[in-house]
This record gives structure tokens, sequence and C-alpha cells, in this order.
């Protein structure tokens, strides 16, 4: 077995079912992965029956549990597809078995991808979300909310300059449940916290995978629920993002890949990767919607 220091940034090749029960116990802080979709992807890596899809993962889930710190966050982003003329219910199976394997579902996260391309289908409209299923191993994780703020913006002239009774006092929950907002607190305050939905791009350029998500995407989670030189995972690193994201960000990353041509791929989008981070990783370069907590 490797020790800790022999795991920092490094991309493994193999099946993730053989590399993950050499990774040692808890030292992970974030995974965030996007998992081969159910059967949609045959021709290019190998798909996993949809009926299959939550056999298939739960062993997996089981070392990502036994590597996670018990304050870190496990981010899986998944979406359903469509198996003859409805949405497979196998993201919602595996939900309720992560559960059951002691996984709390803390979460959802949802991607609005931006610039998803046009379409016409009889029954539905063109797909233009993802889940980001977040994961944790404890009620108590450990979460930046700061680091992911955004800009007020423009809203903040219109809805904070006639306040009513109630925007100046705390307005509890009516289900007391224990929440409230006082939107006083926001008058004069440049930054506010994001909703739990990204707005982002998918991007055009990486030719040499399918299947990518775009850099902001791990590197938003990362640095919610990561600091600089935290260990973060990625068990189907595919060309790299999330190694990417890492080095962008300071942290450290460990990839799993089954194919070695995606892992060239990675190391070379690795060795144009600049550091530190360009503005893109600020929190200006995330289209994220303001909200109040
Ligand atoms: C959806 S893609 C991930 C893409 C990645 N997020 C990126 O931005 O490039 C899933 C990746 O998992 C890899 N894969 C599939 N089964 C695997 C396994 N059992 N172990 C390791 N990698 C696997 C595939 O080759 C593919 O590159």
């Amino acid at each position: 077995m490797l020790t800790n220091s022999e795991w920092q940034n490094r991309i493994l090749q193999g099946d993730c079912r053989k590399v993950l029960p050499k990774i040692p116990d808890a030292m992970v802080d974030l995974i965030v992965t996007s998992p081969p979709y159910a059967d949609q992807r045959r021709h290019t890596y190998g798909g996993v029956h949809p009926d299959d899809y939550v056999d298939w993962f739960l062993p997996i889930s089981e070392q990502l549990s036994r590597v996670l710190k018990p304050t870190g966050s496990f981010v899986l982003n998944i979406k359903e597809r469509v198996v003859a003329g409805e949405r497979h219910t196998y993201v919602l199976e595996l939900i309720v078995a992560l559960r059951k394997q002691g996984w709390l579902w803390t979460e959802e996260y949802i991607w609005h991808k931006k610039n998803c391309h046009p379409g016409k289908w009889p029954n539905r409209f063109r797909d233009a979300w993802e889940r980001c299923l977040h994961f944790t191993k404890q009620k108590n994780f450990a979460m930046y909310q700061d680091a992911v703020m955004v800009p007020m913006g423009d809203w903040r002239h219109s809805r904070l300059k006639n306040l009513s009774e109630t925007d100046k006092r705390r307005d509890n929950s009516r289900v007391q449940s224990g929440f409230g907002k006082k939107i006083a607190n926001w008058i004069g305050r440049e930054m506010a916290y994001p909703t739990n939905v990204m707005h982002l791009a998918t991007e055009c350029g990486n030719r040499n995978h399918s299947a990518t998500f775009p850099v902001e995407l791990p590197s938003w989670f990362i640095r919610l629920f990561t600091r600089p030189d935290n260990f973060v995972l990625d068990p189907f690193i595919g060309s790299g993002t999330t190694a990417v994201a890492c080095r962008h960000l300071d942290r450290n990353y460990i990839g799993i890949e089954m194919n070695p041509d995606y892992i060239e791929v990675a190391e070379q989008r690795l060795e144009a990767t600049v550091k530190p981070a360009p503005n893109l990783f600020t929190n200006g370069g995330v289209e994220t919607s303001y909200g109040l907590k």
C-alpha cells in the first residue's frame, strides 16, 4: 500500500473497483465524480445496464465511504437516462440504497447546462440539467460557504429599497422548521450566498472525451468543501477535469481512470494548466444566482 504522500497528485490507470481498496482509510476530504451513465456510452467506455446500476455502484460507494474522512463530502454528478420512453428510476433507487449503506443524502445541487443543444422530442423537451447529489457521513461536515459567495447584483437596488415591516424583522418559517430570514440584514452587503443551482455552460473544446463536465463544476465544490492542500478524489476522472481544478486551486488530487487514452488527455491538460487560478475560478467566474438564507 502506498503512503499518503505517494498518492499526492496521481492519476492511476485501472478499474476503480480494484484501485480504491489500495487507498488508505480516511485520507480524502472530498470525492467529486461523474460515473459512467447507465448503458449510455457502451461504444466509448463500456456501460452498465440501468437495471444493474445500483448493484454495480454499491461496492464502489462502500470503498468511497472508507477512504473519505468523517467530515468529508461526496458529490455525485449523475442523471437518469430515458429507457423505453420514460425516465429510468436507477438514480432514485441509488439514493435510497446509499442511505441504507449509511450515507446521509445531505443536499441535491442542480447543474443547469446553459448551452445545451437544441432538439425536438415528441414527449419531452431538451434536457438542460443534471443532478449533483451531495452525500456526507455525518451531519457535521466541512463546508466553507464564504468561498462561493456571489455578488448581490442589481436585485438589491430594487428589493432592498422599500422594505416592508416583515422584511425588517426576522420572519420565521410558518411550518416551524426553525428557519427564518431577515431581509434587512442584507442592506449594504456586496456579496450573498448562492443558491443550489449552478448555471454553467458545457465545454465544447475537449474533443477527446465525450462526457466531460466543465472545470467550474468540480471547482465550485472543491472551494465549498475543502481547503488548500486537502485531498480530492475522482474515481472516474476521464479527461482529468477534477485534477485540473485541483491544480488551479492548490488541492491534492487522486484520479482513477480505466481508459489509458483518457489518462493521456488528462496529463496533457495538466501540463497546460496554469497556476495560480485564473479569474475564472474566483466568485465572479461562475454565474450562480444569489440566494437569501
Ligand atoms: C462520465 S466520464 C467522466 C468524465 C470526467 N468528469 C471528465 O470531465 O473528463 C466517466 C469515466 O469513467 C471511466 N470509467 C468507467 N468505468 C470505470 C471504472 N470501473 N473504473 C475507472 N474508470 C471507469 C470512463 O472511461 C470515463 O472516462
